[in-house]
């Protein structure tokens, strides 16, 4: 009985990432790359500067997962990609050169959504048990998904505006703090009191979530003080801040747990390193008897382990891509 070995290629955004994992769970190597430094002057991620670096490390750094995971081409059963959603020059690339390997190896090639990927980081934690609910909160994703069986994803509620963690960078950049800037404010708020009152956008009747207008209240309260030239202690704004968006995610999950019953809560995204919320989901589903999966922080933000977690159940099913797979941007889960 001969490992399955998948080798996960991630290059939707700011991340070049590749790993090796075997019989899906076991992680041989995770190999990624940032380019956080040469976005950060820039305030956010620059789709021309992020193609180019994928295009640089793409090649180096699948040699490296290859290495660390002492493999080489032949001990590939498949290759999984990410192929949407993301920026459409940074898929490409990711795509282009898993194709390629595909091609001159004859490997067989897997299509994957990036957002599945992030729900299969929790498969690293525990098997997953059907049905089930994931809070997908990221940079671009904030939603609600049901799952009755592997690969079955059903959008229950998701962001009418901005995402979890765009709304994180807005409020982060607007106190003058660096990109990305959902782990500084986490940072902050646990260094604070939520005492400002901010809205909370419930959306009654649905489960979809809305937070332009709550980045839009931290924005005049901070407007409102410089021209009473009063000064608002950051830490006191990000408590506020992240206490409005935990509070909503928290009261919105459960909610759907009530009306349809599952089997466990999955929390996927790069939000999900968010401390404020891990611990409040923690909290509240010890309460409730729910099992509650978080995936490590290494899992969390972007990553090629999670992809080649997600594609070793369509290899399982034998769902396999062919060389018209191509970066769609806004591939629908
Ligand atoms: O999943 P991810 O790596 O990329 C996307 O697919 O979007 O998520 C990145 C997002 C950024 O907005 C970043 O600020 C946010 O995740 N993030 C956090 C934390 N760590 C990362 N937001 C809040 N608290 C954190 N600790
Ligand atoms: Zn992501």
């Amino acid at each position: 009985n001969k490992p399955i070995r998948i080798l996960g290629i991630e290059t939707s955004c700011d991340e070049t990432s590749a790993a090796v994992i075997e019989n899906g769970t076991v992680i041989l190597s995770n190999v990624i790359s940032s380019q956080i430094e040469s976005h950060k002057r820039f305030g956010g991620v620059v789709p021309e500067v992020a193609s180019r670096h994928h295009v640089e490390n793409i090649t180096v750094i699948i040699e490296q997962a290859l290495q660390e995971a002492d493999c080489t081409f032949d001990d590939i059963d498949a290759i999984a990609v990410t192929y949407g959603p993301g920026l459409v020059g940074a898929l490409l690339v990711g795509v282009a050169a898993a194709k390629a390997i595909s091609f001159a190896r004859g490997i067989p090639l897997i299509g994957v959504h990036h957002i599945a990927g992030h729900i299969y980081a929790n498969r690293f934690v525990k098997e997953l048990e059907f049905p089930l609910v994931a809070l997908v909160v990221s940079g671009g994703h904030t939603e609600l998904v049901y799952m009755k069986e592997h690969g079955a994803y059903e959008i229950i509620g998701q962001t009418r505006d901005d995402a979890v963690g765009e709304a994180y960078d807005k409020v982060a950049r607007s106190l003058g703090l660096p990109y990305p800037g959902g782990p500084h404010i986490d940072r902050l708020a646990h260094e604070g009191i939520p005492s400002i009152p901010l809205p909370r956008a419930w959306l009654e009747g649905t489960y979809d979530f809305s937070f332009s207008g709550l980045k839009s209240a931290v924005l005049n309260t901070l407007h409102n003080a410089a021209q009473r030239g009063e000064t608002i202690e950051p830490q006191t704004l990000a408590a506020s801040f992240q206490d409005s968006v935990v509070e909503v995610l928290v009261d919105k999950s459960f909610r759907l747990i009530r009306e349809r019953p599952v089997k466990q809560l999955l929390l996927a995204g790069g939000v999900a390193a968010n401390k404020g919320l891990r611990g409040a989901l923690t909290e509240r589903a010890e309460r409730e008897g729910v099992e509650l999966i978080i995936p490590p922080l290494s899992l969390c933000t972007d990553n090629a382990a999670m992809i080649a977690g997600a594609g070793y159940i369509e290899y399982k099913k034998g769902k396999l891509a062919d060389m018209s797979l191509n970066g769609i941007p806004g591939l629908p889960l």
